[in-house]
């Protein structure tokens, strides 16, 4: 399909950026003097790359329920939700009742919690597996993932998409946005690396895949007989804005990975209890073999988990070929007499001193036994519908060159003149628009992600009201762009 727009004038969109980003200047005067001072201790002055964006970002002071205020005392309705991480909103009462309790009473045992019990056990019911793990961040949880998937197949190959952002570590921190000249063929991309120092060894084992083209995953998987571990996707590619899979595509990937013996995982780290009650496994209705969460499931809190098949997950208590595991090994499940595996390891190692904490499972079953309920998605929903249609109302009433979409409670306005269906459309976005786009609503108390490849996230502390406000001031900028 084919979205048709007038053509914008790129001297318009160019003066309204450079108004509205000096505007961004004058009201943010507190921000960019700890901009400047972060830069003296924080390379890029942020704590994440992901955090810098010119000519500096906001710093924030306080934020609650849908509201986030920066250092300057502006107040914006916040529809970033710290890349989506809030789908409960800021600091959600029965969250933050909870935790106080839980900090006055120790926040890190390691040694297990009954909470984590609990917790695994809900998450186990909204995702039809049969165990999980906790970690500390998305890129464990992927991290963690591969290395179940390696050790369950024993093969080393991961099929990855490009365009698909999977957290930063070395596997997959491969072909998140390429430059053109280097992203070689449609059908058979190039692994590109997305950052220095990563070895070029780690990158021969990252297969790379257009997102939404399953003949390209059936040649890959020949092509690799019996060398692929994984195929890992993101059910909706979020990285990329918002680019849902075709009809039939999550089907068919799950027949490949079967026929190919390869582990099926989905990264759920933005989907995961946002798109519904069980994800985009229950939004898609496909069962990958292994799925990733973060983000949401911590009501704010940093936490991650993973989980799947006990067939697959259980290669975390003992590996197929081994007998026994105790002492230094019992942990590790390396050097014991017993293994037949070649090095010896006898089992999957999945670590950290921070899985499980009580800070973490609090939040994590707070968030989802008493706020992500089965009775808040209809309402998140219709929130996103309400402001999906409002801003495709402007785009048409304008005829700007773009389409407002959704998947579940995430969505954005995508400015380009065609669908995007994979990262090499999405190139095609007109990014100078986005610019002045987000500087013009931030500027008027809205606030997005700071960059064309992030989406909005709407919270269970949103109103209609303030998705009619968004709305309207979508329409002035249209307006304005227009004139
Ligand atoms: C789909 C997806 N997977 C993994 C990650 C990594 O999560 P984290 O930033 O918690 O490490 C992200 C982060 O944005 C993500 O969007």
């Amino acid at each position: 399909m084919t979205v048709t727009g007038r053509q914008v004038s790129r001297a318009r969109i160019a003066e309204i950026a450079a108004r509205e980003e000096q505007g961004y200047r004058d009201r943010t005067p507190k921000s960019e003097a700890l901009f400047q001072r972060a830069r003296q201790s924080l390379p890029l002055g942020v704590a994440s790359s992901f955090q810098a964006y010119d000519p500096y970002p906001l710093f924030m002071g306080d934020a609650r329920g849908s509201r986030i205020t920066d250092v300057d005392g502006n107040e914006y309705i916040d529809f970033d939700m710290a890349f989506g991480v809030l789908a409960a909103g800021h600091s959600h009462p029965l969250l933050a009742e909870a935790l106080q309790h839980r900090v006055a009473n120790g926040t890190c045992y390691t040694f297990p919690v009954e909470d984590g019990i609990e917790l695994a056990e809900e998450i186990k019911a909204r995702f039809g597996a049969d165990l999980v793990r906790f970690s500390n961040s998305g890129t464990e949880a992927t991290m963690d993932a591969i290395r179940v998937a390696r050790g369950y197949t024993g093969r080393e190959k991961i099929i990855k998409m490009e365009g698909g952002y999977h957290g930063h570590h070395d596997d997959v921190l491969v072909s998140i946005q390429p430059p053109r000249d280097l992203m070689g063929p449609t059908d058979s991309p190039t692994t590109v690396p997305a950052s220095a120092g990563i070895p070029r060894s780690r990158i021969a084992e990252t297969v790379i895949a257009p997102y939404n083209e399953p003949d390209a995953i059936a040649a890959i998987l020949e092509a690799h007989a019996g060398e692929i571990a994984a195929i890992l996707v993101e059910p909706v590619q979020f990285n990329i804005g918002v680019v849902p899979p075709n009809p039939g595509y999550l089907e068919r990937l799950r027949e490949l990975a079967t026929e190919h013996g390869a582990v099926l995982i989905f990264d759920e780290v933005k989907t995961g209890v946002v798109l519904a009650w069980g994800g985009a496994y229950e939004y898609f209705g496909v069962q990958p073999d292994l799925f990733c969460l973060a983000k949401s499931i911590g009501g704010g809190i940093p936490i991650g988990a993973f989980g799947g098949k006990r067939e697959v997950m259980g290669v975390i208590e003992t590996l197929e070929g081994s007998q026994h595991f105790a002492g230094m090994g019992g942990a590790l499940g390396t050097g014991i007499e017993h293994s037949t595996i070649p090095g010896g390891a006898t089992r999957v190692a999945h670590l950290g001193t921070f899985n499980g904490n009580p800070l973490s499972m609090t939040a994590g079953l707070v968030t989802l036994k008493q706020i992500l309920t089965k009775d808040a998605y209809p309402r998140l929903n219709a929130m996103a519908d309400r402001l999906t249609e409002g801003s495709q109302g402007v785009l048409d009433e304008y005829e700007l060159p773009g389409y407002a979409i959704n998947v579940g409670p995430k969505g954005c306005v995508m400015f380009t003149p065609g669908r995007v269906t994979n990262y090499r459309d999405f190139i095609g976005l007109d990014s100078d628009l986005w610019a002045a786009s987000f500087f013009y609503l931030a500027n008027r108390g809205i606030l997005l992600p700071p960059g064309p490849d992030d989406q909005w996230t709407l919270s269970v502390q949103h109103t209609d009201a303030e998705i009619d406000r968004y709305i309207a001031v979508f329409r002035e900028f249209a307006v304005e762009l227009t004139a």
